[in-house]
């Protein structure tokens, strides 16, 4: 049997030698030469990629994809290896998000591939990998020397009534955020970007979620766009609207904003909920849309037909009670909003076997939300659905962050530049 060669060998060229894959969003060939038996077909344009580089990171304005997977990464080590991953994945994500594998192939047979493979041959099916970063990385051990650059952003959550955290889902020096139309490509990604960082990332944590059918439409209101969390409603209808100057003001860190390394970056708030599917599924469909405050079917406001129309929480009924609960999720979500910029919400199913009234399957809500600052957007609302929300009964939240998504990359850039200044 030959001596194994470290990953590290195979792609320390690699990385370097791909870093002009992608020309101005156009996906080029693959560079010159090799006639590997395992060699890697250039990838085509294709229209199911999605643009990399840009003022912001992919996977936040994109369109929900079917799936999701949400890593937590520790990094062993000091800045030096922090700064070594960034750099591997500013090069590697670019190339996944292109349809390619995740390294140049390897220069011989009698080598390990640097790609697993499982992803060939499949379309780019809108891959998007986000790439964000914990308190932990600026923590007071100053282990990467990060701490006087922590983001006032990367605020820590209150704990609320209904917490009941697993130590297991907290932390993380890193948060990858992998969507794709295709889940096979999703866990692909997930799984060689930790390959290609050669035991200096070790997944921590993970989620898996499900999210709208490929080829739902971005925009809600439309009837066949939105996505349907596990209780059977709409997400995401009261959204800031991608493309518009309501959702870049509400999500983008801007000028102006501290720190200044952050600005086109975001903030990443995420909870993963529990859901009691028994009790739910216990209530009449009346008492289902009591206690979120929209119809279940249309998503509409109560009393209202069309899933935009504005949510008039003063309306009364005939009998002069408010149609819509004041302890309604929407209700006071909606309020502890007032005057405030909005969260985007880009939350995903989750589901360990099949939920079940009595039984081991358990389902839930990847609840996560982008926003600028989640002092002043987040902790409020949060606060607020803690102590009043009507759906507080059905739920308990398992793990809960908030993670600082870099800005996006120039081509030839790499995140640790954004972070290590
Ligand atoms: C158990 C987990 C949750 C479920 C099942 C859930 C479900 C929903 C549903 C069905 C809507 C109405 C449709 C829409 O606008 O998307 C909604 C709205 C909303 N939710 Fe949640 N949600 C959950 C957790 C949260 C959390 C943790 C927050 C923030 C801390 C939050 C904040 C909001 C906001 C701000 C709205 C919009 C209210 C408005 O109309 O202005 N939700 N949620």
């Amino acid at each position: 049997m030959s001596r194994p060669v470290s990953r590290r060998q195979l792609l320390g060229a690699a990385g370097a030698a791909a870093g002009g894959f992608v020309v101005g969003g156009v996906v080029g060939p693959l560079a010159a030469g090799g006639t590997g038996a395992d060699d890697d077909p250039a990838p085509r344009a294709d229209a199911t990629a999605v643009a990399f580089h840009g003022a912001h990171q992919a996977g936040v304005a994109t369109a929900p994809q079917a799936h999701v997977v949400l890593a937590g990464v520790d990094i062993a080590g000091s800045a030096a290896e922090l700064a070594a991953v960034l750099d591997t994945w500013s090069v590697a994500a670019a190339r996944l998000t292109a349809g390619a594998q995740v390294g140049e192939r390897s220069p011989s047979s009698r080598l390990p591939p640097v790609d697993t493979g499982e992803a060939d041959d499949r379309p780019p099916s809108r891959l998007t990998v986000t790439v964000a970063v914990g308190a932990s990385a600026f923590d007071r051990s100053d282990r990467f020397g990060l701490a006087a650059r922590r983001p006032p952003g990367l605020v820590e959550l209150p704990a609320v009534a209904g917490d009941d955290l697993d130590p297991r889902f907290s932390g993380g020096d890193l948060c990858l955020q992998v969507g794709a139309d295709d889940l096979q490509v999703a866990l692909h990604a997930v799984r060689n970007l930790v390959r290609v960082a050669e035991g200096r990332a070790s997944v921590r944590w993970s989620h898996v979620g499900t999210g709208p059918p490929p080829g739902a439409a971005p925009v809600v209101g439309d009837g066949a766009s939105s996505h349907r969390n596990l209780l059977g409603f709409r997400e995401g209808t009261a959204n800031p609207r991608p493309g518009r100057p309501r959702f870049d003001d509400a999500v983008w860190v801007a000028e102006g904003d501290d720190p200044s390394w952050m600005v086109g970056g975001t903030y990443l708030a995420l909870r993963r909920v529990d859901l009691d599917l028994g009790a739910w599924e216990e209530l009449t469909l009346l008492d289902r849309e009591r206690v979120i405050g929209r119809h279940r079917r249309s998503g509409a406001p109560l009393g209202d037909v069309a899933e935009d129309a504005p949510l008039e929480l003063e309306a009364e009924g005939p009998d002069g009670r408010p149609v819509t609960d004041p302890r309604s999720h929407v209700a006071v979500a909606h309020r502890a909003s007032q005057g405030r910029r909005p969260l985007f919400r880009r939350s995903y199913n989750v589901v360990e076997g099949i939920p079940q009234a009595e039984g081991a399957g358990a389902g839930g809500l990847l609840f996560l939300a982008f926003c600028r600052d989640p002092a002043e957007q987040f902790t409020p609302v949060l606060e607020a659905l803690a102590a009043g929300d009507l759906l507080g009964t059905y739920q308990r939240t398992v793990a809960s962050g908030v993670f600082a998504v870099l800005p996006g990359l120039r081509p030839g850039d790499s995140w640790s530049q954004h972070l290590f200044g």
